[in-house]
This record gives C-alpha cells, structure tokens and sequence, in this order.
C-alpha cells in the first residue's frame, strides 16, 4: 500500500478549509498525488481554492516548494565549476533583460545556466522571443546545455518536461480555477523550479503595476520578501528587486522586436529604462556571485561590457552556439520583418499620464506575438513599438505607437484596445521610478 492510500485527499483539503496548519508528510501526499493522478482535478482545485483563502504559513510554503522541486528531476550543473546564477521575471512587457544580462554577466566571469519560459496570458517570453532569430534552438539536451555553458559561459533553454512536472498541472488548474494570484501558489510556482533548475545564485524581478501579476506595491512587496526568505532557507542565495510596470519596460513589444531592441542594447545605441534594468539584476547577479564588492561597481563593469562590445559579441556566439543566424546581432534587418504598419497618433495635446500596461501587451497579442490557446503559433515579426513613456509631453498628431501587423493580424482589436491603454491628460505627470525596492 502506497503511503498517499492512508492519507485521503478529502482530510487534507478539509484541514485546509478550516484553516489548519499542512503537514509535511500531507503536502508530500498532496504533490505526490497531483504528480500520480491520484488526485482528481477537481480535489486538486479544491484544495488550492482553499489555499487561496486561508493562506499557507511559511513552514508549508517552503514544503510545498521542496516536494514540488522534487516531484521531478533535480538538475546536477556541479559539472559547471564556478558559480551559477539564473535570474527570473514574474512576467510583463517589453521585458526583455534576460537577453541583455545573460550575455554581459557572462563576460564578468559568472556562469549564466538559465532556463526559461514561453509567452503566458499577456506578458512575453524569453524562449519565444529566442526563436524568432532564424534557426535558433531552445530544446538542448542538459548535456549540450551544460558544455554550452562550460565553453561560452551562457545558455538559454527551455524547461525540461521532467522539471518540477507538479508544477505544470498545478499551474493549468489555477488558470482555469480564478487562483493564479494567490502568494504561497505563486511563490511555490516560481520557486520549485528555481530549486530544481541547480543554479547557486538567483536574482528575481518581481514586477509591480498595470502589467504585473501583483498589481500593488504592498503585493508585490510581500510577493518578493516571501520569495526571499523562502528561497534562502534552500541554501541558495537569492535577491529580489521590484521593478516598474506601469508602463511597458522596453518600447518594443513583440518577438523579434524585442530581440532587436536588446540588441541594440548590447551595442550601446540604446538607453533608458529596459538598459537600466538589465544592469540593476546584471549588478546584483555579480555582487551576490562575488566578482564585485557593491551593485555600482557591477554597473560598471557591465557597461564596460557594452562599450568594449564585448556583450554583444556574446550574445552572437550564444545564438551560433544554439543554432541561431549570430549575424543578426550586426544586422537586425536578418530579423523577421512584418509586412505592414500602422500608426497610432495623438488625438489631442497634453501629457502621456498612463499606460495599462496588460492591454499594450494584450494588443500585441491579438496582432499575433502571443497565443490565445497552448497550440496557437506566434507570428515572430508582429507587435507594438512605442515613441512616447509615461510623462512625456504630447501633441496632437504625434505618433504614439506604432503597429506592425501580419496577415493573421485583428489590426482593428488591436488598434482599438492599445489606443484606450493610452491615457493622456492636460497636466504633466510624473515618470513612475524605475526600481521600487530590493529585498536581501
Ligand atoms: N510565473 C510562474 O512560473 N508561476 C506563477 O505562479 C506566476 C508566474
Ligand atoms: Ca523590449
């Protein structure tokens, strides 16, 4: 008799339901189950619900997270000598500093073993932004992913099927059950598959604002400490830094969009909010990992990484090593290109005061840069460009955005719902700050 046999689900979610403590040994059952089929779904959902509202206590948080990490394979990267850092976004828009700091803390000397995730709901992701640079690949194999790495000092992938797989239907059942936003399931969420992914160092951008899964600063707040200590109970050493998104990071929304906005990044044309960003998590990443004594000096040695080109020569060889055209990195026209645009123009005078941040990335998706269902295919070289941040002064007539459209485009929905997004005003606004709080 399995030991899941004597613990019935029904107890479990009972307790849970009046507000009792988990044990370990129960939520092991409950994992164990959601990983077995031994839990229906509907006893699955019926458990988060009760999650959801009573909350979960540090001591079953960290439990739940550990038999989630568990409940697949535990990746070994002690083959990579040195240290190895990952860095993890809760999601947004135009939030592409994964491909600007993976390439340039490489050139410091840390190890850069990331993996990472696909487009969800309306934020962008890493992976599908990855594969729209012509013949690049995501799917290697551990092996190939731990020699890149040991060769270059940088690899992006793909989760394995086999990493934190609880987390996987965990995850299907809360998008359909109204209980994705709930801390302890998305602090375990996140969590799990940091621990079972066997990098030492890891830095989280917990987003804040319209585009951001915690919407508040308090949520996002408690979202980043939870994480935190959470994750530094595991013995890894973890940081946080909660990051505007308010307004789109980057102004170029969509796959290879994103992926020539990082580029130009990389080669030092471009500056602002997404540049900055990228060498706060960069610096953190360096300063935890050892290689700098404060986060200044990291921002230091990692401009010095764009201004030598040192950078973006590291990306070109990260994309030859996985497949990919590096000749995209010296021209980004090599890029998909959409076949037309649109623009979006100011109807009146006054100042850009807000942006609702999901319905610009919501308007990228209706273009064709997301998927509305699992199988649905991204069209690479459709999305948004913006021309104007929040506080920036506007005139009637002034390009806003502008749309690049493909055949399979809704150019009216999307046109439509970016332009109520945009909210002008007569008197001037302040830019929202750009780091809110870093939590050690
Ligand atoms: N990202 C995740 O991987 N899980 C969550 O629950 C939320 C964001
Ligand atoms: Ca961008």
């Amino acid at each position: 008799m399995s030991e899941n046999a004597r613990i019935n689900p029904c107890d479990i979610i009972r307790k849970k339901r009046f507000g009792g403590e988990l044990s370990e040994k129960e939520i092991h059952a409950f994992v164990q189950g959601v990983v077995d089929g031994s839990f229906a779904d509907y006893q699955i959902s019926a458990l988060l619900m009760a999650i959801c509202i009573q909350g979960m206590t540090d001591r079953e948080t960290l439990a739940l997270t550990l038999e989630m990490a568990r409940s697949g394979d535990m990746l070994d990267l002690s083959g990579i000598p040195g240290v190895k850092a990952d860095k993890h976004s809760t999601g947004g828009v135009g939030d592409t500093t994964s491909l600007i700091l993976v390439p340039l803390v490489a050139c410091c000397g840390v190890k850069m073993a990331k993996m990472s995730g696909r487009g969800l709901g309306f934020t962008g992701g890493t992976l599908d932004k990855l594969e729209s640079i012509p013949g690049m690949r995501v799917d290697l194999s551990i092996e190939a992913f731990e020699a890149q790495v040991n060769r270059i000092g940088c690899a992006i992938i793909g989760q394995t099927a086999e990493l934190a797989p609880a987390d996987k239907v965990l995850y299907a059942l809360r998008d359909v059950t109204a209980t994705v936003d709930c801390l302890p399931l998305v602090v375990s969420s996140i969590l799990s598959k940091k621990m079972a992914a066997g990098c030492d160092v890891v830095v989280l951008d917990v987003k804040t604002g319209s585009g951001a899964i915690m919407d508040t600063p308090e949520k996002s707040r408690l979202l980043a400490e939870t994480m935190v200590r959470i994750g530094n109970l595991s013995g890894k050493r973890f940081s946080a830094l909660i990051t505007d998104m308010d307004q789109p990071l980057g102004n170029y929304i969509g796959n290879a969009l994103e992926v020539e906005e990082a580029i130009d990044v990389l080669a030092g044309r471009t500056r602002g909010a997404l540049r900055d960003v990228s060498l706060q998590l960069g610096a953190h990443i360096l300063r935890n990992a050892g290689v700098v004594e404060s986060v200044e000096a990291g921002v230091c040695l990692l401009e010095e990484k764009i201004d030598s080109g040192e950078g973006l020569r590291r990306f070109a060889q990260m994309i030859e090593a996985q497949g990919g055209d590096p000749l995209v990195t010296q021209d980004t026209s090599r890029l998909p290109k959409a076949k037309a645009k649109i623009e979006l123009k100011a109807g009146s005078n006054g100042y850009l005061a807000a942006i609702r941040t999901a319905d610009v990335g919501n308007a990228a998706k209706l273009l064709g840069a997301g998927r509305e269902r699992k199988t649905d295919e991204i069209d690479p070289s459709v999305g948004i460009v913006m021309h104007k941040r929040v506080g920036d002064q506007v005139s009637r007539g002034d390009v806003l955005a502008t749309l690049h459209v493909g055949e399979r485009s809704d150019k009216i929905g999307a046109y439509n719902l970016l332009q109520s997004a945009l909210l002008l005003s007569d008197t001037p606004v302040k830019a929202p700050a750009l780091v809110h709080a870093v939590v050690e």
